[in-house]
């Protein structure tokens, strides 16, 4: 008879515990509810489960070396993006979030860095990733939403005004 404390557990494990066993699996708590930057961080996580991938099946540190490489660089461009879309929307916190992306980069630079050393770190840097990413989505990036948002809908607005004043006057 299998222990049913056992089944409970693991049918209840959040993302987190099963990024460090296995692969990442989104959940609706991640999603912002901003489609573009959704499909960003999925991306992202996508490029963690590679790395996941590359690491346990043997492949060589070359090939991971380019996952990482590869994931860092999108993560640099979504942090950039983020950045812009604050700016746009007039986000209070923007330095603030700003300082916690460079911090976070400065980190995870010093990992890819001690990796192309020939130093095994591939293996923290993975379990950095996934702790810092998904620590970040629900906590700062959910900061900024309500903020972002609204400014979406306000530049959907008036495009969309100024198409139907168009349409009647042009
Ligand atoms: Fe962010
Ligand atoms: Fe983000």
């Amino acid at each position: 008879m299998p222990d049913s404390g056992f089944i409970i557990k693991t049918r209840y494990l959040t993302n987190l515990q099963e990024a460090i066993m296995g692969k990442l699996i989104w959940t609706a708590d991640l999603d912002t509810g901003i489609d573009v930057i959704d499909k960003q961080h999925r991306r992202i996580v996508d490029y963690i489960n590679q790395l996941h991938d590359a690491r346990t099946s043997g492949h060589k540190q070359e090939d991971i070396g380019k996952v990482i490489d590869e994931l860092v660089d999108y993560t640099m461009s979504h942090f950039a993006f983020e950045e812009s879309m604050q700016e746009e929307a007039n986000y209070p916190f923007l330095k603030a979030h700003k300082k916690v992306h460079e911090l976070f980069t400065k980190r995870v630079g010093s990992y890819q860095e001690r990796f192309r050393l020939g130093e095994d770190v591939s293996e923290e840097l993975n379990n950095l990733l996934v702790t810092w990413l998904f620590n970040h989505i629900k906590r700062d990036d959910a900061d900024y939403v309500e903020s972002v948002k609204q400014n979406l809908e306000q530049h959907d607005f008036i495009t969309k005004k100024k198409g139907f004043f168009s349409r009647l006057f042009g």
